[in-house]
């Protein structure tokens, strides 16, 4: 038996997969609770439904204490600290859509020892929002705590196990105390820990805000990058020089400065539409975001431009797009730039092949008309132009002078700015990247100095 507390975790997602797991490989009991019976079923019986690099294995190391189940009494019997992470999607307003979170606060019972700890991304002032329906309910003793999660899929395990920072938001009292107990190992030297996790211990809305307010600040970054990668491919400017010059600036640093197709995901469109859609609600017109989000939906449909420069019109042609979920090393699909582009482009009379090492069984499921194809190879041959939408590690490794002759055109737009351009020329591929700016001489504007 272990001496750390045991918890609950309600919804097994990504994220409440990666916490569950997590804590119980820091020595916890984790009973986690999910609506979907097929989910919970394929998790008793040792099959993870998500892919998530090094999980299944974490997952298999601690079956001892984990525990899957669709009983939410199970939890409330074992564990006094209930980790919320259900879904939080769009509406179509763009505000995020609390309906799960409502139904865990709804199943709460009145209670003295229990709290939740909301985990999934809510808009400032739903914790405020949630004690409020406590009162009303009669479960005034429920404890509310923040924590917001930062992991990134492809790398939450090790985003787990050694944050950049822990945020709890609290109003004091035992529930906040215990959540900072139980990230105690992650945190520094200095706070009893042995990793480089910093904590932030604070107020509920402002842990709320830390969550939107960082992902808003990343999806500028990236729109800024792509803006700049476009003045780049006025001026003859090559923004991966660029970036790496900016970068070297520690204020400015060279993360999320690579210019490319526009970022998706289930959490920065989201995100940030949901933060632009509070301040609006509160009465503050953020204007910077709306055009952080435009850049982003611009930014993905240039590819169209870009393939129509090189091809003429799309009736027909066929174009191969290399990876599909919205970043490496994931499966998810939500949001990803390939959902755009493989609309438009049928909808301009092209015809669609995508392969993705990974996500080719929720690909499936999502994009209508697409054919898919086993490999890249696969998806390459006979297409007159390819598009790499996500920078898969194997797409680095592409036989280029194999691609140029398996494929009926010699069109290739790297849509991540994954491969070597000069190499990809040699091979014979009429190669673009994202802001590569490659102007003629004669486009020096006038009156410059050489
Ligand atoms: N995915 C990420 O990278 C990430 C990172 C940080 C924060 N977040 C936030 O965390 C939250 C969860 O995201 P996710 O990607 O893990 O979502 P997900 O859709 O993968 O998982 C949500 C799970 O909750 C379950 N669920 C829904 N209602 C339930 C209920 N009433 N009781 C029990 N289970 C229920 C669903 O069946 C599903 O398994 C969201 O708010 C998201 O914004 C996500």
């Amino acid at each position: 038996m272990s001496s750390r507390e045991p918890i609950g975790v309600i919804g097994t997602g990504y994220v409440g997969l990666v916490t569950a797991v997590g804590f119980a490989e820091l020595g916890s009991d984790v009973v986690c609770v999910d609506i979907d019976a097929g989910k919970v079923e394929r998790l008793q019986r040792g099959e993870i439904p998500i892919y998530e690099p090094g999980l299944a294995e974490l997952v298999e190391k601690n079956r001892e204490r984990l525990t899957f189940t669709t009983d939410l009494s199970v939890a409330l019997d074992r564990a006094r600290l209930l980790f919320v992470a259900v879904g939080t999607p769009p509406t179509y307003s763009g505000d995020a859509d609390l309906s799960a979170v409502h139904a865990v606060v709804n199943a709460m019972p009145a209670s003295d020892r229990h709290a939740l700890v909301m985990k999934s991304t809510v808009p400032v002032g739903t914790g405020e929002a949630i004690k409020r329906v406590f009162e009303e309910q009669g479960k005034s003793g429920f404890r509310y705590v923040s924590c917001p999660e930062f992991l990134k899929e492809g790398s939450a395990i090790d985003d787990f196990l050694d944050p950049d920072r822990v945020v709890i938001g609290d109003e004091g009292g035992w529930a906040g105390d215990a959540v900072t107990e139980l990230y105690r190992p992650v945190l520094t030297p200095e706070l009893g820990g042995s990793k480089r996790g910093e904590l932030v211990r604070t107020d509920i809305k402002s842990a709320e805000m830390v969550k939107l307010a960082s992902n808003a600040f990343l999806a500028t970054k990236i729109s800024f990058i792509n803006e700049i990668a476009n003045v780049c491919e006025e001026t003859g400017a090559d923004v991966v020089e660029v970036a790496k010059g900016m970068g070297l600036d520690d204020r400015i640093g060279s993360k999320f400065l690579k210019a490319g197709i526009g970022f998706g995901g289930s959490c920065f469109p989201k995100d940030v539409n949901a933060l632009k859609q509070l301040a609006g609600n509160s009465g503050y017109h953020f204007q910077l975001l709306n055009a952080v989000i435009e850049v982003n939906e611009l930014q993905k449909r240039r590819v169209i431009g870009k393939l129509q420069k090189n091809l003429g019109s799309l009736v027909g042609k066929r174009i191969a797009l290399l990876g599909l979920a919205f970043k490496p090393e994931t499966d998810d699909m939500r949001e990803a730039s390939s959902l755009v582009l493989s609309a438009r482009l049928i909808a301009d009379g092209a015809e669609v092949v995508g392969y993705d090492p990974i996500a080719a069984e929720e690909a499936g499921k999502l994009l209508k008309g697409v054919e898919l194809a086993g490999s890249a190879s696969e998806a390459l041959a006979g297409a007159d132009a390819v598009v790499l939408v996500t920078e898969w590690p194997e797409f680095k490794e592409l036989d280029l002078a194999a691609v140029a002759s398996s494929m009926r055109g010699n069109v290739f737009i790297d849509g991540r700015n994954l491969l070597d351009g000069d190499a990809a020329r040699s091979a014979g591929l009429v190669y673009e990247g994202i802001g590569r700016g490659y102007a003629p001489q004669a486009d020096v504007p006038a009156g410059s100095s050489l």
